[in-house]
C-alpha cells in the first residue's frame, strides 16, 4: 500500500514535469528556439543584461517569487540588482525568494553558508522582508521533513516565477550532480568530488567542505515558469556546450533546461566557446526585433 501510495506520488511528479515541458510561451513573447542563447561581450554586460530580466518580472510581477543561486557566477547581478533599488528602479518588499541549496552541517553564521552569502552579497542590499527569504536548513533535525515542507512552500506562494541558475563545472545545477533523476525533487544529495574540489577555493582546507548539501531538484526547478542560466569563464565552455547543445540527460542536469519553455541562457565569449551554434545564436538576437509575436 505504501509503496503504491508512493507510486502514486512519483507519477504525479512525472506528470507535473512533462506538463510544464509542454505549455507554450506566454503569449506575447517572440518566437524562439526553447533556449534563447544570448553572448554577452563581457561578465559586466551580462550581470547588466540578467539584472533586466528580473526588473522586468518585478515590473510585471511586483510580487514576483525570485529562485535564487549562489556561488561566484550571480555575484555580479545581485550587484546589479541592488545599484538598481539603491536608485529607486526595483522594490523588493512584496518579493519572495527560495534559494536553491545549502551545505549540510553549516550553522548560518559560517562565513561559507549559503545562508551567509545571501544575506552579505545580496539580502542586506535591498528591503526585502526577511521572512520572505527562504533558504534550505542545513542544520534541520530532520531533512525529510523540511524538504517537504520546502516543496509545499513553493506551491503554497504559486511557484516560482523565475529561476537564477548557476552550472558547476560538470554540468550541474542547485546540486544536483550527474545522474540525478531529472525529475527529482529537494533532498539531501552527496556532493560529488569535482564540486568539493571546486568548491575547496572557498575554505580555508579541503577537509572542511562539506561533503553532503541540500538541493532542490531537477523536477523542482524546471517547474519555475521561467529560467535564467548565468556562466561566465572558460572553465564553464564544455558544461554549458553540453548542457545546450548536448544529449537530455542526467548525467547533465542543467540540459534538463533545454525541456523547459521558457530559458534564457546568459554566457559570457569564453563561457560561449564551445558551442557549435554560436553564430546562429548571435543571428537569432539580431533579428529578435523583427521577430513576430506569438
Ligand atoms: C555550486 C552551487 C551551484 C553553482 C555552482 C557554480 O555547486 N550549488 O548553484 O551554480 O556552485 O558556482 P560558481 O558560480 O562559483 O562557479
Amino acid at each position: 500500500m505504501l509503496l503504491e501510495s508512493q507510486g502514486i506520488s512519483h507519477l504525479r511528479h512525472c506528470s507535473r514535469i512533462w506538463s510544464a515541458f509542454l505549455h507554450a510561451p506566454a503569449p506575447g513573447r517572440i518566437l524562439s528556439p526553447i533556449m534563447e542563447v544570448i553572448i554577452c561581450n563581457t561578465y559586466e554586460e551580462l550581470c547588466r543584461a540578467a539584472a533586466r530580466e528580473v526588473a522586468d518580472v518585478l515590473n510585471a510581477k511586483p510580487n514576483a517569487v525570485l529562485g535564487l543561486a549562489t556561488g561566484s557566477t550571480p555575484l555580479g547581478l545581485y550587484q546589479e540588482l541592488a545599484r538598481m533599488y539603491k536608485r529607486g528602479e526595483l522594490d523588493f518588499s512584496h518579493v519572495t525568494t527560495f534559494n536553491l541549496d545549502e551545505y549540510v552541517g553549516l550553522p548560518i553564521t559560517h562565513p561559507q553558508s549559503y545562508y551567509h552569502f545571501m544575506h552579505e552579497n545580496f539580502f542586506k542590499h535591498i528591503n526585502i522582508p526577511p521572512h520572505n527569504i527562504h533558504i534550505p536548513s542545513g542544520t534541520t533535525t530532520n531533512y525529510r521533513a523540511f524538504c517537504e515542507w520546502y516543496e509545499k512552500r513553493i506551491v503554497e506562494v504559486g511557484g516560482i516565477d523565475l529561476q537564477i541558475l548557476g552550472i558547476g563545472s560538470d554540468g550541474h545545477i542547485g546540486f544536483n550532480e550527474p545522474g540525478s533523476s531529472l525529475s527529482s525533487r529537494t533532498r539531501l544529495k552527496t556532493l560529488a568530488r569535482p564540486t568539493i574540489e571546486d568548491n575547496a577555493r572557498f575554505f580555508d582546507k579541503p577537509q572542511d567542505v562539506p561533503i553532503y548539501a541540500i538541493t532542490m531538484g531537477v523536477g523542482t526547478i524546471i517547474e519555475a515558469k521561467q529560467c535564467l542560466l548565468m556562466a561566465n569563464g572558460k572553465k564553464k565552455a564544455r558544461a554549458i556546450a553540453a548542457a545546450i547543445e548536448g544529449p537530455v540527460t542526467s548525467m547533465i542536469t542543467a540540459s534538463a533546461l533545454q525541456l523547459h519553455p521558457e530559458t534564457k541562457a546568459y554566457l559570457d565569449t569564453e563561457a560561449a566557446s564551445e558551442l557549435q551554434m554560436r553564430d546562429y545564436y548571435d543571428w537569432i538576437q539580431l533579428k529578435k526585433p523583427g521577430a513576430p509575436r506569438v
